[in-house]
């Protein structure tokens, strides 16, 4: 699969049948996970893959942003114990930074095994940690809901890229882009 046309073909999934993920796959979406860029190479970031239905189905007892029934749930945390130890004040924020690049190539390494997914943030963090049994110093950031996919992606939508890119300066009110 081309990288450019997954990126522009990938779309996020709420709606899934119901057949299991071979886990091969799950860790090779952990793998891509892991392998996003992160800054200073702290890796402050912990991955937790979920399949046991039962704990499925708790988590998005606890996730008003999650639809469908997800055959997994990847949960994706910050290590903040690990992010504070950086020089910079700002750690943390650069944690979720990391957790943010491995969603995407999460997403589209997803994309690419023909795997739906969508990131969900509309979680109760503190209780999906508990959950889990995260540690205090460890807080999922971002859930990535997996199941294959039911029925047709849809169409991408976004505002018109003209009014959002700027070459070499940022263009004035009324003037064209060409
Ligand atoms: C940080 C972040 C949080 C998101 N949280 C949710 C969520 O809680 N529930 C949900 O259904 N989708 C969530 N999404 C997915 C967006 O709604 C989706 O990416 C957007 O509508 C564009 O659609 P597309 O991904 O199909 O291109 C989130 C996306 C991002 C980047």
């Amino acid at each position: 699969l081309d990288l450019f046309e997954a990126i522009m073909e990938r779309r996020s999934v709420r709606s899934y049948q119901g057949r299991p993920i071979p886990v091969g796959d799950l860790e090779k979406l952990v793998k891509a996970a892991h392998w996003a860029p992160s800054a200073g190479n702290i890796n402050p970031r912990h991955f937790v893959t979920v399949t046991e239905p039962k704990t499925v189905e708790a988590i998005k007892a606890l996730s008003p942003g999650m639809f469908g029934g997800p055959a997994a749930v990847i949960v994706l945390c910050s290590d903040r114990a690990k992010a504070e130890k950086r020089a910079s004040s700002n750690g943390y924020i650069y944690s979720i930074m990391d957790v943010s690049m491995s969603a995407q190539n999460l997403l589209l390494a997803a994309h690419a095994l023909e795997i739906g997914a969508c990131v969900v943030r509309s979680f109760h963090a503190k209780a999906v940690g508990s959950l889990l049994g995260c540690p205090e110093h460890v807080v999922p950031e971002l859930l990535v809901a997996l199941g294959y996919p039911q029925g047709n992606l849809g169409q991408g939508i976004r505002p018109p890229l003209e009014d959002l890119s700027h070459n070499e300066r940022w263009r004035q009110e009324g003037s064209s882009h060409e």
